[in-house]
C-alpha cells in the first residue's frame, strides 16, 4: 500500500500533487472528531467534543502537552458480573476524599493543608467512587473533616462539619438503590456516641452494615445482591479499636490488610503492609486496601502516577498478597491520567478476578470463567448497560496553581516546626 502511494505521488505532475496536498488537508479535517464523538486518547479542544465519561485534557508531565480525551469514570463491576461476594470486587476509592481543591473557607482563615481531589463527593460518587477515606475530628462541639495533624483540627486545616459529607452519601445511596459505599474513618472523635449521632443524623443509619454480620475469620462477605436486599449497602471502619465494642463501628484492622500508604505505597516493585495492618499475606482479614498515592500531593503529577507505574504497582501488590487482587484502589486526584488511568486499572483488576478476562468489559454473566467477549482494551471509556447511568461531570474543576501549591506544602511545614516548638 505505502510503495503504491509513493509510486503514484512520484509519477504524479505537479497539479496532482496539488489536488493530493488539498485532499490530505480535507481528510484530516474530516477525520477530525467533535461534538461528543472523540474517543479515548483522540484529540480535543473542549470537554463536549469527548464521548461520555471523558473529559479534555493533557498531561505535561509525560510531555502529552495536546489535548485528549481522558476517560473519567468507573465500569461498575457489580453491573456487568452480579451476585458474588462483596470482597470479590475491586473498587475505586479516593483518598482523602473531602479534602478538595477550592473547598470553601468555613473557618475564616486561608487554609494549609494539602489537597487531593478536585470535586465533590456527590460528583466522586456518580462517576464511581465506591470509597472514601475520610478524617474526623471534634471542632466547634461537632465533628469535622479536617486534613490535620497532631490529632488535632485548627481553623486553618478544617474542611466543613462531616454531616454534610455524609448527607450527600445518604442522597446518592438513596436514590441508587443497588450500590454499596464504604467509609474509611481515620478517627480523631473522642466524644463518647459523637460517630453514632453523626451517622444517625445523617440519615445513614438505615444503611448501616452490622458489625455482627461482618467475616471476623477471613470468610466471603455477603453477595451483593444480597447485600442490596437487605439495605446493608454502607460499610463504615475506623481506625480507633475502642469504637467496635462501644459504638459497633467496625475496626478497620480486624478486617482489612493495607499497604503502606504514602511514598513507600509508590516505590515500585515494593508492596509491604502499613504497621496497623497485619502482613498482606494474613488470611485472617478478607478485605485488601491498595494505597497508592505520594506523601505529597501535587495535582499536575497525578496524570502520570495513574498511568503506567499505577498498573506496575498494581501488579506488585498482587503478587506480595499472595496473588490476592486488592479490594479497594486508593488514589488522589482520581481523574488525572494520560488516558484510561484508574479506570482501565479498575477494569482489568476486576477482569481478572470476576472473570479471568483481561478486562472486566470482556466478562459475560453466566458464561464459564476465561470466557472472554473479545473487545479493544482501550475502548472501554464509555460504559453501557445497566453499568452507563452515571450523572457525574467528568470535567475537571477547580485547580490549585503550583505556585500556591509550593506555597501551601512551604507554610505547612512551617506551621509543623511552629506547632512542634509550643
Ligand atoms: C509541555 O508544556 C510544559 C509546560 O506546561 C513545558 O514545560 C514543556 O516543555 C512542554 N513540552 C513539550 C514537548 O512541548
Ligand atoms: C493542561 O491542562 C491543564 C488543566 O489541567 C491546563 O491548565 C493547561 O493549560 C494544559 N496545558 C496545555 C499545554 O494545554
Ligand atoms: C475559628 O473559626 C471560628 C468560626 O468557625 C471562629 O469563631 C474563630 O474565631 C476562629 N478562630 C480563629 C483563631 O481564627
Ligand atoms: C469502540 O468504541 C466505538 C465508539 O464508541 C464503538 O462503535 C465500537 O463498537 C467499540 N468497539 C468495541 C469492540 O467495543
Amino acid at each position: 500500500m505505502a510503495n503504491q502511494f509513493m509510486n503514484k505521488t512520484f509519477h504524479a505532475n505537479h497539479h496532482h500533487l496539488l489536488l493530493l496536498f488539498v485532499s490530505t488537508i480535507f481528510f484530516f479535517t474530516a477525520s477530525a472528531c467533535s461534538n461528543g464523538n472523540c474517543q479515548m486518547l483522540e484529540s480535543c479542544s473542549v470537554d463536549t467534543d469527548c464521548a461520555h465519561g471523558l473529559y479534555c485534557g493533557n498531561c505535561s508531565q509525560l510531555g502529552k502537552n495536546q489535548s485528549f480525551c481522558i476517560r473519567a469514570q468507573v465500569n461498575i463491576p457489580t453491573a456487568i458480573i452480579k451476585g458474588l461476594p462483596f470482597n470479590k470486587y475491586t473498587w475505586l476509592v479516593t483518598h482523602n476524599a473531602f479534602s478538595i481543591v477550592d473547598a470553601p473557607l468555613l473557618t475564616g482563615p486561608q487554609r494549609i493543608t494539602f489537597y487531593n481531589q478536585e470535586d465533590s463527593v456527590t460528583n466522586q460518587l456518580r462517576n464511581g467512587v465506591r470509597g472514601l477515606m475520610l478524617d474526623m475530628y471534634d471542632f466547634e462541639n461537632d465533628i469535622w473533616l479536617c486534613h490535620s495533624f497532631h490529632g488535632q483540627c485548627y481553623n486553618i486545616t478544617a474542611f466543613q462539619p462531616a454531616i454534610n459529607t455524609l448527607k450527600e452519601v445518604e442522597a446518592f445511596l438513596s436514590s441508587n438503590p443497588a450500590e454499596i459505599v464504604t467509609i474509611i474513618i481515620e478517627d480523631y472523635v473522642h466524644t463518647p456516641k459523637a460517630l453514632t449521632k453523626l451517622f444517625t443524623n445523617a440519615g445513614l443509619d438505615k444503611y448501616w452494615f452490622p458489625v455482627s454480620e461482618m467475616p471476623k475469620k477471613g470468610e466471603d462477605w455477603p453477595i451483593v445482591t444480597n447485600m442490596a436486599q437487605d439495605n446493608h449497602r454502607l460499610l463504615v471502619f475506623t481506625s480507633d479499636s475502642s469504637k467496635e465494642a462501644t459504638e459497633g463501628i467496625a475496626y478497620q484492622w480486624r478486617y482489612m490488610v493495607e499497604n503502606e500508604p504514602g511514598d513507600p505505597g509508590v516505590q515500585q516493585g515494593l508492596c509491604t503492609n502499613r504497621k496497623e495492618s497485619k502482613p498482606l499475606t494474613s488470611k485472617t482479614a478478607s478485605l485488601y486496601l491498595q494505597n497508592y498515592f505520594p506523601t505529597i500531593p501535587v495535582q499536575d503529577e497525578a496524570c502520570k502516577e495513574n498511568s503506567t507505574p499505577l498498573t506496575d504497582m498494581v501488579a506488585a501488590c498482587y503478587k506480595a498478597a499472595g496473588n490476592v487482587m486488592p479490594n479497594f484502589l486508593a488514589v488522589n486526584f482520581y481523574k488525572r491520567s494520560d488516558g484510561g488511568g484508574v479506570f482501565d486499572a479498575l477494569d482489568r483488576m476486576n477482569g481478572q478476578t470476576l472473570c479471568g478476562c483481561a478486562s472486566v468489559t470482556g466478562c459475560q454473566a453466566g458464561a464459564p470463567f476465561g470466557t472472554c467477549r473479545n473487545i479493544e482494551l482501550h475502548n472501554s471509556s464509555s460504559p453501557t448497560g445497566p453499568s452507563g447511568s452515571f450523572s457525574g461531570s467528568a470535567q475537571l474543576t477547580g485547580s490549585a496553581s503550583r505556585i500556591t501549591c509550593f506555597l501551601v506544602i512551604y507554610k505547612f511545614y512551617f506551621f509543623l516546626i511552629l506547632s512542634a516548638l509550643y
